[in-house]
């Protein structure tokens, strides 16, 4: 028996609900990335551009993913693949997608709770050696990914208690806190002398610095942030009841995400720029900044305060990658009929083996392609290919292989809930969004030659292309 033929597990509460799909969206992608990307691609330029693509293509993608999700009540490849046979390698490179984000997430999540400790133990009592610190850690072979093991380990904990039980609980509690510790962070940052110009960096644009590379990473971060290209938000909407506003959903989930993305960008710029740090610090920014601002406000105060905020990030990260990890179950659980408990633990061996080789290829142990290794060739694959792509096949999909009736019905509840705005979410979906993303990702790839990059997306392009040729045999 087919495990879809049970009725579906349901959201406990619409909060329940929209905090869940929110703590999927903010996660290390809003505090831990987007804060260096934009130190990396110019500031303020990246800033505007990014803005705009959540906007205009993220809202809509999301709205796409929810609506689908809920009219098949099926996971990622199953929604896909229910409607269409051929269509059914859509789903399985979001699947693919889970199964490499989850193959660096959990290395960054380990550092992260590895912080936690750090910081516990007395990493502020040496403000000059925090910088050190972070890259000796990261580039140990064995620290790091004992911290990976037990973030996995919490993962998998939480996956297998299900849907209502584990995401919705730990997602109400703890986002509102490390919301409150990121205004603190900033508060702090603002007041320290110097700080207005890591303001003026993240929010006045220099659009001399915008270039095609800046555009496809622009658009890249907002998939990821929110969540996008992979059918995570169509898994989560197959679980969500009728009644629910959709679009309602969507426009909150997506400013919640945009608003912390922005907010942690407050918290570390200017306080970078007081200490007269580079922007483009790269990806312990995070990881270095707080704890020196904590360092130097001393005290018992600044201790609770940098403990407070890893435990935060930390949490932000779990409701995060536990909805990876889901669609990645669901699939398992749906499509190949295994019990939540094996499908738990296939995905997260497969996903604890790409974490190794991850984690150590940041301390230049392991294979390398076109001289990039395993870390950032997965970041690579997902962040500016397979999400991006993903979330163009969404849209391919709902603008012409369902009925715009059908998709009419699923936004509006069958006409009880008003949205003048249809019309033109229709248009954008169906041609605009489309069209967009495939010349973003064609000069984003043209220009990634540059560096040796563009080698690795051409890669994803190609192996995307090859899923569909393959498509029926899914
Ligand atoms: N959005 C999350 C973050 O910002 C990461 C994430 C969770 C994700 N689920 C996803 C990214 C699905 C892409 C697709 O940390």
């Amino acid at each position: 028996m087919s495990a879809s033929t049970k009725p579906r597990d349901n959201w406990g509460s619409k909060l329940g609900f929209v905090m869940a799909a929110a703590g999927s969206a903010v996660g290390l992608g809003n505090i831990w990335k987007f804060p260096y990307t934009a130190g990396d691609n110019g500031g303020g330029a990246f800033v505007v551009i990014y803005l705009f693509f959540v906007i205009f293509i993220g809202f809509s993608v999301m709205l796409t993913e929810f609506a689908i999700g809920r009219r098949t009540q099926k996971s990622a490849v199953g929604a896909f693949k229910s409607t269409d046979r051929r269509w059914t390698f859509a789903g399985v490179i979001g699947v693919t997608s889970g199964l490499l984000i989850m193959g660096f997430y959990p290395v960054v999540g380990g550092w992260a709770i590895a912080y936690i400790a750090k910081v516990g133990t007395g990493l502020l009592s040496a403000p000059e050696a925090i910088g050190d610190s972070f890259g000796g850690f990261i580039s140990d072979p064995i620290q790091p990914l004992m911290w990976m093991a037990f973030y996995l380990f919490l993962n998998i904990v939480i996956v297998m208690k299900g849907i209502s039980g584990g995401i919705e609980k730990a997602g109400k509690i703890l986002m509102p806190l490390l919301f409150i510790i990121l205004i603190i962070v900033s508060v702090k940052g603002l007041m320290l002398p110097g700080s207005m110009a890591g303001l003026e960096f993240l929010f006045s644009p220099d659009f001399s610095k915008i270039d095609s590379n800046v555009i496809l990473a622009a658009l890249g971060q907002a998939f990821f942030s929110l969540s996008l290209g992979m059918g995570c938000m169509m898994t989560y909407g197959s679980y969500l009841k009728k009644k629910e506003n959709l679009v309602q959903t969507t426009a909150m989930v997506t400013a919640m995400d945009t608003g912390v993305a922005i907010l942690a960008g407050v918290a570390m710029f200017p306080a970078m720029f007081a200490f007269g740090m580079a922007p483009t610090a790269g990806p312990g920014l995070v990881f270095v900044v707080v704890p020196q601002l904590f360092a130097e406000m001393g005290g018992i105060i600044g201790l609770l305060l940098a403990l407070m905020f890893f435990i935060g990030l930390s949490v932000a990260a779990l409701t995060s990658s536990v909805s990876l990890l889901e669609v990645v179950v669901s699939y398992l659980i749906d499509e190949k009929g295994l019990s939540r408990v094996k499908a738990v633990i296939t995905a997260s061996s497969v996903m604890a083996v790409l974490c190794i080789f991850a984690s150590l290829s940041l301390g230049g142990v392991g294979p390398t392609l076109f001289d990039t290794g395993a870390f950032d060739i997965f970041d690579l694959l997902t962040d500016k290919i397979f999400l991006a792509v993903g979330g163009m096949l969404v849209c391919i999909f709902a603008g012409w292989r369902l009925k715009r009736e059908d998709l009419e019905d699923e936004i509006t509840n069958g006409g009880e809930v008003k949205f003048p705005l249809f019309g033109l979410w229709y248009a954008l979906v169906k041609f605009i969004i489309p069209v967009a993303i495939a010349i973003v990702a064609f000069m984003g790839i043209s220009s990634g030659f540059d560096s040796g990059k563009g080698a690795i997306m051409l890669l994803g392009v190609g192996i995307i292309a090859g899923a569909a040729l393959i498509s029926k045999k899914f």
